[in-house]
């Protein structure tokens, strides 16, 4: 199974940016723990800050036939009609997580433009969100697709 593990925008700042909401692991603490936890996964880490650059890595896990997408998209999840679009545009299903719980927070976090075109939504477990959305497509995406569409 290879999946693509998608972060936004000041992600990469995990460790040190907003401790008391976001926890004290960083990025690599997070991603080294995804590895070891799921050892039959192939993962595809990629991070960055640019909404345009996270467009492209969805149309390419797309053409490489990737089998699932856990996106964080930070504060794009808010924002961004491109992201959703592209989302929308391609095949690997996609589940968006966030560390901390957005509907606990400012007003304008609890609301996603993209999880409409997600399979789900995870939020406010920490690193569990992620551990969670990559232990759904371990366990069979298809068999959820198939009880919702007989
Ligand atoms: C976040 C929540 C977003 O509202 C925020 O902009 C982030 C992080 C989370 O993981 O809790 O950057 O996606």
């Amino acid at each position: 199974m290879n999946l693509l593990i998608l972060n936004g925008p000041n992600l990469n700042l995990l460790g040190t940016r907003e401790p008391e909401t976001y926890g004290h692991a960083t990025l690599a603490d997070l991603e080294t723990n995804l590895r070891a936890a799921f050892a039959n996964v192939t993962f595809d880490f990629f991070q960055n800050n640019h909404e345009g650059a996270l467009i492209e890595r969805l149309h390419q896990a797309h053409h490489h036939a990737i089998d699932g997408i856990v996106f964080n998209p930070g504060g794009f999840t808010h924002t961004s009609v491109a992201l959703r679009d592209a989302i929308a545009a391609i095949d690997p299903p996609v589940v968006e997580v966030h560390l901390s719980n957005v509907q606990a927070r400012e007003d304008f976090r609890r609301h996603s433009l993209l999880a409409p075109v997600c399979v789900g939504q995870i939020s406010g477990l920490g690193p569990a969100s992620y551990h969670l959305a990559v232990r759904y497509f371990v366990d069979g995406h298809e068999s959820w697709v198939s009880l919702r569409n007989p």
